[in-house]
């Protein structure tokens, strides 16, 4: 008798309550004849080492719990294979990475990062203040030029929480979209576009939709060729199980990166017309046989 392969889709509470991608993700695999589980990345009673592979998926909420998520990430890879890559993990969780894609060419949304005892410099005009280790507009902010005191008090606020900040210039033209590109084993999947998150001014509002007006987008050469620069900055050899590469355009109208997801990104499979979940399967099923 032949014992299916297993594989850990990881999860959270949060995940369980909101990936609607997962439920489907978890009956395709199993259609596939690989006994695919969700699981909660931080449940206490799940032998890891048990699986062929584990794919993170909806591991929202990370962020609060930084080390001892890559703790997780770290005990897991020594275990078994887990997609994406630990290295990937650490690399990209924390957006600092966003200075290395500038230094290597790639156009990203000009960004200061200031860490604690160092100097505020805000710049000129509208502007957002966000934490390094993120997601889902988490203690973020867009504020006026004239709001210096409540940024420099939420910079504040951020370091006191162990946190490192970041500055950036408010791109207007986000209310044009913001792109989101989905590739799988390395090739360009689907792609969605949002409305702007941040609306209100001058507030620190945890409780915003991640996802405004969630529409499929056509993207254009330049996006794609975006998309493409960026992943290739990506240190390491990997092709990645999953990559999503956030964009929106500056005032010149050309595509900069907002942000690269290689972590726990949502993936928008169900809006990807079924081509997208049937590869999702073929790709974890493929990497869950070779190991
Ligand atoms: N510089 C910016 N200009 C305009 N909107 C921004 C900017 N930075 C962040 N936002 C808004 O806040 C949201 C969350 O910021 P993002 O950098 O994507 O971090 P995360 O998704 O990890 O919380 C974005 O989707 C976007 O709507
Ligand atoms: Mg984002």
């Amino acid at each position: 008798m032949s014992v299916a392969i297993r594989v850990a889709l990881a999860t959270s509470a949060m995940g369980r309550r909101w990936d609607v991608d997962l439920p489907r993700m978890v009956a395709a695999l199993r259609e596939r004849g690989v006994d695919a589980v969700p699981v909660a990345w931080d449940a206490d009673d799940f032998d890891w080492s048990q699986c062929a592979a584990v794919v993170i998926r909806s591991t929202w909420g990370y962020a609060d719990r930084w080390p001892e998520y890559l703790a997780w990430v770290d005990a897991v890879a020594a275990v078994t294979r887990i997609d994406n890559p630990a290295e990937v993990v650490r690399w990209n969780t924390d957006k600092r990475y966003l200075r290395e894609l500038a230094d290597r060419g790639v156009p990203v949304v000009p960004t200061r990062f200031v860490a604690s005892g160092e100097d505020v410099v805000l710049p000129e005009g509208p502007f957002v203040v966000k934490p390094a280790v993120s997601a889902g507009a988490r203690d973020s902010a867009r504020y006026a030029e004239h709001h210096h005191d409540l940024a420099v008090r939420h910079i504040t606020a951020l370091h006191a929480a162990g946190a490192t900040a970041m500055v950036q210039p408010y791109l207007s033209r986000i209310d044009e979209g913001e792109r989101a590109l989905v590739f799988l084993g390395g090739a360009f999947s689907h792609a969605m576009r949002k409305g702007p998150v941040l609306t209100d001014v001058g507030v620190v509002d945890n409780d915003r939709a991640a996802h405004p007006g969630l529409a499929p987008h056509e993207p254009s050469a330049a996006e794609l060729d975006l998309a493409a620069a960026a992943l290739a900055a990506v240190p390491g050899q990997d092709t990645h199980l999953y990559a999503r590469v956030d964009m929106a355009l500056g005032d010149d109208g050309s595509p900069v990166v907002m942000e690269l997801e290689l972590v726990e990104p949502n993936l928008f499979i169900t809006h990807s017309g079924g081509h997208g979940l049937r590869r999702f399967t073929d790709l974890v099923h493929q990497r869950a046989v070779a190991g």
